[in-house]
């Protein structure tokens, strides 16, 4: 018998020697037939367990509306690891995970499919050892949230009377609302089930390892924070660009458009990781106060129709294939005003930012897929040289590859070899590539892994999403009010007015 005080010192979260492992516990899937669930959850439980991350008993449960029996769903599961897992497929690894899959066939309203869901969960417990502790993952349409919370509720399932170390958890897949008062009534009906603490909104791009590297980068250098305000900072572009369009995504799309799919979460959270102040420590409270401190600061800088901009993907050709415009896209009617691209202007009033616009860019069927932080600094304010030695030298920068070709950027000016003296911009590289030898999990390991075990650091709260739309919504309205989103050419970097934007002010866009 162990004393009951004895704690592992190997259970350390710090001890960097082990990885940290899930304690007991299963997962519940929502929406298990879905895209989302087939391309990247149930992939990640795999690569998670091949990765020995998962405890022994760990399983998996399936909810759908399909008349499956447990073995059925092994071989969904099967197929949709063998497919998109990351990691090699070992027959040892899986025969393991697939001991532990279950099936509970049933729609969201049947509440005899939620008593079966209970005894299932129940069952497991006893069989598996999986101890009472559950996540419940909606990979669902947003408008039956409240129903399957409420289902949970009804059934014993979220918890409420557990053992203060048995936990229930849910988590919940964007978008988080519409605007501002559809964000909190989700809020709202979400916390009334499950308190704020076992709610995990994913946010994937929180999960990718260079949106943690900005931290790194900017916390654990000397180099960097110094010239990271406005006394050297032009501007800042934060882009995340698609080259495909949206064939057969209306029924997600429609009516949601770039801003909310994009801006409003992951371009925002980016904004946040790179505009914050020093937190007093990493843990979970002390980042969510200063992202909260600094969301809480940002604004969206009008005149709307001058500083924003919106666009739809017109028809053409692009790389050498004839694509449709949205417009003629299966799904979407043919006087919709969706908007497939987006670009905003944001202040962030504060002494560190005063003055430095910070530009948010997304959209579908651009150039080229691409995510990226450019940190785009001023001139030097005097330059000791012929004016034609510099006609070639841009500014200095610093530019965050998000996705893909991870990793970090700095361009600056250097002597061309010769006997002139001239100046052109040059780049010096980092790229995850090259410097470690370890890949990158998939940003849904890692976060799947981080609900399991309880660690809330990369989930946005309920504060971080409201206010979020509380920026975000005074250029929605303005949009609403303002006709239709101007046509852009496919594979272009998007409409005329996205580049007037910034050249009011003498400034352009980054070809990324
Ligand atoms: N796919 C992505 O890349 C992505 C990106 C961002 C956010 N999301 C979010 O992730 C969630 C899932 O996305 P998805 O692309 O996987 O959606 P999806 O392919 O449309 O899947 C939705 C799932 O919900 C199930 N479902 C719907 N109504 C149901 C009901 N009344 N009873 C039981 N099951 C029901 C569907 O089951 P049936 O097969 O029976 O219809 C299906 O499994 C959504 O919240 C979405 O907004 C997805």
């Amino acid at each position: 018998m162990k004393p009951q005080n004895w704690v592992n010192p190997l259970r350390d979260e710090r001890d960097k020697r082990l990885p940290r492992i899930a304690g007991p516990c299963g997962l519940v899937i929502f929406g298990v037939t879905g895209d989302l669930s087939r391309k990247k959850l149930m992939p990640a439980v795999y690569d998670l367990a091949n990765r020995g991350l998962l405890p022994p008993g760990f399983s998996l449960v399936g909810f759908a509306r399909r008349d499956w029996a447990d073995q059925d769903f092994g071989q969904q599961v099967h197929d949709a690891v063998r497919e998109h897992a990351r990691t090699p497929f070992k027959e040892s690894v899986w025969a393991r995970l697939a001991e532990g899959l279950r099936f509970v066939p049933g729609s969201f309203d049947d509440d005899e499919a939620f008593a079966r869901l209970a005894k299932t969960v129940a069952a497991l417990d006893e069989e598996r050892g999986t101890g009472g502790n559950h996540a419940f993952y909606l990979s669902i349409p947003p408008a039956a949230f409240p129903t399957v919370t409420q289902q949970l509720a009804e059934h014993g399932l979220a918890g409420g009377d557990q053992p203060p170390n048995v936990w229930r958890r849910v988590v919940i897949e964007k978008p988080f609302g519409h605007d501002l008062a559809s964000a909190r009534e989700l809020n709202r009906v979400v916390n009334a089930v499950f308190e704020e603490e076992s709610v995990f909104r994913i946010d994937h791009y929180l999960g990718k390892e260079t949106v943690q590297n900005i931290l790194a980068l900017r916390f654990a250098n000397q180099l960097f924070e110094p010239i990271w305000n406005a006394n050297y900072v032009d501007h800042v572009q934060i882009t995340m660009a698609e080259d495909i369009g949206l064939a057969g995504r209306a029924g997600y799309y429609d009516g949601i458009g770039a801003a909310r799919d994009v801006i409003q979460n992951h371009l925002l959270q980016l904004l946040a990781f790179t505009a914050m102040e020093e937190p007093l420590s990493f843990e979970p409270s002390q980042l969510r106060a200063e992202k909260v401190k600094v969301l809480r600061a940002t604004k969206a800088v009008g005149p709307f129709d001058q500083t924003t901009a919106r666009g739809q993907y017109a028809g053409g050709w692009q790389g050498g294939v004839k694509v449709r415009g949205l417009l003629e896209e299966e799904g979407f009617a043919p006087d919709s005003t969706t908007e497939t691209y987006a670009a905003v202007t944001l202040a962030v009033q504060n002494r560190r930012w005063a003055g430095v616009p910070f530009y948010l860019r997304t959209g579908k069927r651009l150039g080229r897929r691409v995510t990226e932080i450019a940190v785009i600094f001023k001139r030097a304010p005097h330059l000791p040289f012929d004016h034609t030695a510099t006609e070639e030298l841009g500014q200095n920068a610093l530019v965050i590859r998000v996705q893909p070709d991870e990793g970090v950027t700095l361009r600056f000016g250097s002597k061309v070899p010769g006997s002139t003296m001239e100046v052109r911009d040059v780049t010096m590289d980092f790229g995850y590539g090259h410097a470690f030898t370890e890949s990158s999990p998939e940003a849904y390991e890692r976060l799947i892994l981080d609900v399991l075990l309880g660690e809330p650091s990369l989930f946005p709260a309920n504060e971080e999403v409201e206010l979020s739309w509380q920026i975000l919504d005074p250029v929605l309205e303005h949009w609403a009010r303002s006709g239709k989103p101007e046509p852009y050419a496919p594979g272009s970097w998007g409409p005329p007015s996205a580049d007037a934007i910034l050249a009011r002010s003498g400034r352009h866009w980054r070809r990324p």
